[in-house]
């Protein structure tokens, strides 16, 4: 399977790249920073230069052409402000969505957060509104295209290391952590996984196996 990942040089992404690797899969990791390409082939993929702020939708689709699926693992991340909030959660994802369709790649998996869906938490501040609001907004972009899409929301991450037990479910799950190994090895398994699609999920730590988890149909 060729999947193409969207902000190639996170955290979690470096974490589905090895997970990808060791199956037999080929990754390739969208970076905007050449620096980072070293790190992304040490974790078993491609790395292929592309800022998703800037990159126009035929560009994008030009590179997932004979691709098989698409992850979205890209964000402003911390300490960035309302405006990339914007151009990353919610822009990037727009744009490969559109690039998918064009590029008929139909397997969409999106990561997005716990919280979207919903008016943001009061007195979180105007940076948490926007990132709440972007990521609303690029799942409802997602769920209104004809995409095998499967949204994943997870809790708050950790660096933890995997403990291969999630719990997965349909909204609402009550707030929880959940290490990025875990979300890297559940984001996997739903690329194997097309009766997810069209599901919108969230996602902690739990007790049930991966591989049990995924199984949601
Ligand atoms: N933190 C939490 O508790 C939490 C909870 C739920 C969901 N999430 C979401 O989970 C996702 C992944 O988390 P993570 O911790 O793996 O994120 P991360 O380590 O911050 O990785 C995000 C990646 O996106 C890349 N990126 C930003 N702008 C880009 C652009 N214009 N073009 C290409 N790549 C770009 C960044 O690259 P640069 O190094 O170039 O900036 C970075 O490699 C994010 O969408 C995040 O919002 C986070």
């Amino acid at each position: 399977m060729r999947v193409v990942i969207a902000g190639g040089h996170g955290k979690i992404a470096l974490l589905l790249e090895r997970v990808l690797a060791e199956r037999g899969d080929h990754a390739v990791g969208l970076i905007r920073n050449p620096a980072q390409a070293a790190d992304v082939r040490k974790a078993g993929a491609e790395a292929v230069v592309c800022d998703l702020e800037a990159a126009s939708a035929d560009e994008v689709a030009a590179l997932l052409s004979g691709a098989d699926a698409v992850v979205f693992a890209a964000g402003a991340g911390a300490g960035s402000g309302v405006g990339r909030k914007d151009s990353v959660d919610r822009g990037a994802s727009v744009l490969m969505a559109g690039a998918a369709e064009r590029a008929g790649v139909r397997r969409f998996v999106q990561i997005s957060s716990m919280g979207a869906g919903q008016p943001p938490q009061p007195g979180r501040g105007e940076v948490w509104a926007a990132y709440i609001a972007a990521k609303t907004a690029a799942e409802d972009d997602l769920r209104s295209r004809d995409l095998d899409w499967t949204i994943v929301r997870p809790g708050g991450l950790t660096d933890a290391a995997a403990t291969g037990r999630v719990r997965l479910a349909a909204p609402p799950v009550p707030r929880g952590t959940v290490s990025r190994a875990d979300v890297a090895a559940v984001i996997a398994a739903l690329l194997d996984q097309p009766g997810t699609r069209h599901q919108t999920l969230e996602l902690t730590g739990g007790n049930s196996p991966v591989a049990t988890a995924v199984r949601i149909t």
